[in-house]
């Protein structure tokens, strides 16, 4: 009884209110981070050529801005900074008149209930783009340990919602978590980039966010894409440091990554849908090759399909819109 022609998988597939019905997967705008590129300077709106419809804003336009992003009802931001001035310690990202730390409130002002993530890492803020303090030539891992804790405790001052490490250095969840306990910050919590590939998807961000290394590249500290037992160590590690929500990043060539992730731990998963992923879907919209509305809610799916709780995404405005139309 359980064959062909009793059984016909088609039955449920006839109409849309049939197939919305057993649909496994649902995305929400409520899914959604959508990340912002923060720029020193006033009435600055520039857009990034490879990312259509992706600004650079300045703090006096952010405002307009997260109303639009709550109105859509995507929860959350991510904030990531382009500061005034770039040296070897980064020390724009920990300074409280930074361009994080001045964003953060006028968000916070016009949005009050929109959560405020920011991106802790150095390599927007070092003169040589590296993601950690330099010495003899090498991103000295220990070094910057306490670094990343200044910067996370001036995000957390400055009125951050949630803290997301994104450098790679090994030790950084514990020394983020020991900056922010010390001095009361016990509930902000920490959402760590924790398996996060070396990956060739991140050249827009690099345009977007000025932050290409200027010698060497990422090998050495961000994970190897052929692996995945070790996404497990290091989402483990971050874990038993103190991270509260884990990420995978990039998303959609490391689904396997995700899915390995979602069964091994319990704790809420994000996956960050990168630059290239966003820069490759609109430049073959663009052409007329693919449609960009399917094709982006069909990525969005599979993510959230492979174990994703949250999906960061530059696509996330549109998608709102899009699943509101659906
Ligand atoms: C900073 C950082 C990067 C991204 C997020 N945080 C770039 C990098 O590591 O080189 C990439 C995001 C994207 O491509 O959308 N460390």
């Amino acid at each position: 009884m359980a064959e062909f022609p009793q059984v016909r998988l088609h039955r449920l597939r006839r109409w849309e209110q049939l197939r919305k019905m057993i649909a496994e997967t649902e995305i929400n705008a409520g899914d959604f981070i959508y990340p912002l590129f923060v720029a020193s300077g006033h009435g600055i709106k520039r857009e990034i050529g490879s990312m259509p419809g992706i600004f650079q804003l300045s703090t006096d336009l952010l405002a307009k801005e997260v109303e639009e992003i709550a109105r859509l009802g995507i929860p959350a931001v991510i904030l990531f900074g382009l500061p005034e001035t770039k040296d070897e310690l980064g020390s724009e990202a920990y300074s409280p008149q930074g361009v994080i730390q001045k964003a953060i409130p006028t968000v916070k002002e016009a949005v009050p209930d929109l959560v405020v993530v920011t991106d802790v890492c150095l390599c927007e803020y070092t003169s040589h783009g590296h993601c950690g303090i330099i010495v003899e030539g090498h991103v000295d891992n220990d070094r910057t340990l306490e670094i990343l804790g200044k910067i996370a405790h001036s995000h957390a001052a400055a009125g951050a919602d949630m803290v997301a490490p994104s450098d790679m250095m090994d030790g950084r969840v514990k020394a983020i978590r020991e900056a922010l306990d010390a001095d009361g910050f016990h509930t902000t919590p920490i959402m760590s980039y924790a398996a996060k590939y070396a990956s060739s998807f991140y050249a827009p961000f690099r345009e977007a966010a000025e932050c290409a290394p200027q010698f060497g590249d990422r090998r050495s500290y961000q994970m190897d894409p052929p692996n995945v037992r070790e996404a497990l160590r290091e989402v483990a590690q971050d874990i038993a440091e103190g991270a509260d929500i884990v990420m995978v990043k990039p998303a959609l060539a490391y689904l396997d990554v995700i899915r390995k992730v979602r069964d091994t731990f319990n704790h809420p998963l994000a996956a960050y849908n990168v630059s290239g992923e966003f820069a490759m879907v609109k430049a073959a919209a663009q052409k007329g090759w693919l449609d960009e509305r399917a094709v982006t809610l069909e990525i969005l799916s599979a993510i959230k399909r492979a174990g994703a709780d949250i999906i960061i995404t530059y696509h996330a405005k549109e998608a709102a819109r899009w699943l509101r139309s659906h």
